[in-house]
């Protein structure tokens, strides 16, 4: 499974041309506190107005799902990207909704969302000071239902929320900031198409 799934990143890397080299000079700063309450609660606030807006949950409208090209995402992807406001801020938020079942096609996707969807994965920018040294994304995997996944760290079961896994050692690193600092153009985001307005 492992081998697989770093194959599929490398694979990626090469797709998404990643300067290697970058990941390696940065001065690695220490472990913050992810999936803490107050991270969540946003969460849950983000949440509500994402459903508002209706790109997440039962109302959610339709976007052109494709086929994804890597790991650890899921097979089919929609992307949602826009501005929007949160308490009063102002903030670009990309929205990845995985499909994430092997060999699912884009027609059975279409066909039926509620039944095929996996997860929401969620980088929202939030307001300076929030992480600078990562431009100040807040990070978010959501099950569809709302309620985030959750992962082991340390030995601890903790909600993947917040700046993950800011300051984690690359060998047991897989969290999101981890892989999004590696992508084209230094803005943590991965597809070229998707500019920050
Ligand atoms: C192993 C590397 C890796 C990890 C870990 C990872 N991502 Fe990604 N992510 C990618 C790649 C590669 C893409 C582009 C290809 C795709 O969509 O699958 C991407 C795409 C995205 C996108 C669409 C915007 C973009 O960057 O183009 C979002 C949103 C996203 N990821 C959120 C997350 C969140 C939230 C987490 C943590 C819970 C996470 N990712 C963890 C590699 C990773």
């Amino acid at each position: 499974m492992r081998i697989i799934s770093y194959t599929f990143v490398i694979m990626a890397w090469s797709i998404f041309s990643v300067p290697t080299a970058v990941m390696a000079d940065k001065e690695p700063s220490p472990f913050v506190q992810v999936g803490t309450n107050d991270e969540v609660k946003y969460a849950n606030n983000l949440w509500q107005i994402l459903e508002q807006e209706g790109i997440v949950g039962k109302n959610m409208r339709p976007m052109k799902p494709f086929v994804g090209a890597a790991r650890p995402h899921g097979w089919i992807l929609e992307l949602v990207y826009q501005t929007i406001n949160v308490n009063g801020h102002n903030g670009f938020i990309v929205v990845k909704r995985n499909y994430d079942q092997e060999g699912l096609s884009v027609e059975q996707v279409i066909q039926d969302r509620d039944k095929h969807l996996s997860s929401y994965t969620v980088m929202f920018q939030r307001e300076n000071g929030y992480d600078e040294d990562n431009q100040n994304w807040f990070w978010a995997k959501y099950k569809p239902d709302g309620t985030l996944f959750t992962k082991q760290i340390d030995g601890a079961k903790v909600s993947v929320v917040g700046r993950f896994l800011k300051g984690k050692d690359q060998a047991d690193n897989r969290g999101c900031i981890y892989c999004h600092a590696s992508a084209g153009g230094g803005d943590y985001i991965f597809y070229p198409f998707i500019e920050i307005r």
